[in-house]
């Protein structure tokens, strides 16, 4: 791979990203209109220890739905659980061991969630990772593809039926996929998805949310052809101060958080965000406007 090609990817994530951070400059504050109750209902989010994920399980759970942190770290886990229950008291939250950086993991998760007979209304894969150092998973595919879009696409088809089962024409299920305006800037390199020739981080990033994309939008055609009432969308959150940007490269992480404050959806205005995608599931609307051109179903 030519140094052109190593480099186009790095350039196109920073202007892509730049361009998010101007629009959301520019962009109205956001009001959260009254949400439905969500009794009843069952919900599985992938990464909802901390960061976006977090404030999306809190939210749901202060709603009354049933929530279920699928996790790596147990410790991080339970502090979660431990939170949202000290400020709902009533919460239904838990939290269940997954790693999707194992195939073996996920199927796991998914025997422990089905052996309890439990209704899935809602799945939201939001666990991600952004720019690590190459690795594999324990599979051998590489981390980003790995953990980002197949331990998803494994856990999202394992999960389809019982999603299929609980889906009605006045309430469908809904299957949620964290993605990111990253995906502009990627492309799929079949000939070497798991960047074994020439690793960049940065595209293997892009790669796997636009995967991830793609994928939403064939499983949301597919849905529909076969007249299921399960709604299947991806959402782009924007850009949220979370510890995803620790593998950030030193100096940018330096200007990253200088700007941060002023900038990214910070704290509070992080978890504004994760209600805009909280509303999209909670209304079953896909086409939901967000502050900036991030919804695509
Ligand atoms: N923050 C942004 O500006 C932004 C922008 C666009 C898109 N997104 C997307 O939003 C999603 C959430 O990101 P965030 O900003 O909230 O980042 P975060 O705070 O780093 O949260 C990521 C979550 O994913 C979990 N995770 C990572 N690897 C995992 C694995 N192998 N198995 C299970 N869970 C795993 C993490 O848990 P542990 O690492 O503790 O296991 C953590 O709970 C990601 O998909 C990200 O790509 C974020
Ligand atoms: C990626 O790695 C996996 C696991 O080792 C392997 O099965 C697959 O063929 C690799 N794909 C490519 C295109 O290199
Ligand atoms: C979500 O992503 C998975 C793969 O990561 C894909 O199989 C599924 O079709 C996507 N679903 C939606 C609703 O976007």
């Amino acid at each position: 791979m030519s140094f052109l090609s190593y480099i186009l990817p790095i350039i196109k994530i920073y202007l892509v990203g730049l361009k998010v951070l101007l629009v959301q400059m520019f962009s109205r504050a956001f009001r959260l209109p009254a949400m439905p109750r969500q009794d009843g209902r069952v919900a599985i989010v992938t990464g909802g220890a901390r960061g976006i994920g977090y404030e999306v399980v809190r939210h749901m759970a202060g709603l009354g739905a049933r929530v279920i942190i699928g996790g790596r770290d147990e410790q991080e886990g339970l502090t979660a659980v431990r939170r949202i229950r000290e400020e709902y008291r009533e919460a239904k939250v838990e939290f269940e061991q997954l790693d999707l950086a194992s195939l073996q993991s996920v199927r796991r998760f998914v025997q422990r969630f089905k052996g309890r007979g439990l209704p899935l209304n809602i799945l939201i894969n939001n666990a991600g990772v952004m720019l690590v150092p190459e690795g594999r998973t324990e599979d051998g595919f590489e981390q980003h593809l790995g953990v980002n879009y197949l331990g998803h696409l494994l856990l999202t088809w394992l999960l389809l039926d019982t999603l299929k089962d609980c889906g009605k024409r006045s309430s469908c299920s809904r299957v949620v996929n964290v993605s990111s305006s990253a995906h502009r800037a990627g492309r799929i390199r079949l000939d070497d998805l798991n960047g074994s020739r020439c690793y960049s981080a940065h595209g293997a990033y892009c790669q796997s949310k636009l995967a991830l994309l793609l994928f939403s939008s064939r499983l949301h055609d597919e849905l529909q052809d076969g007249g299921f009432a399960v709604t299947s969308c991806a959402v782009d959150p924007g850009m949220v101060d979370t510890a995803l940007y620790r593998h950030l490269w030193s100096p940018l992480r330096l200007a990253q958080s200088a700007v941060a404050r002023l900038l990214f959806r910070v704290g509070a205005s992080s978890s504004i965000f994760s209600l805009h995608l909280f509303i999209m599931v909670a209304r079953g609307h896909i086409m939901v406007e967000l502050p900036y051109a991030g919804s695509t179903c």
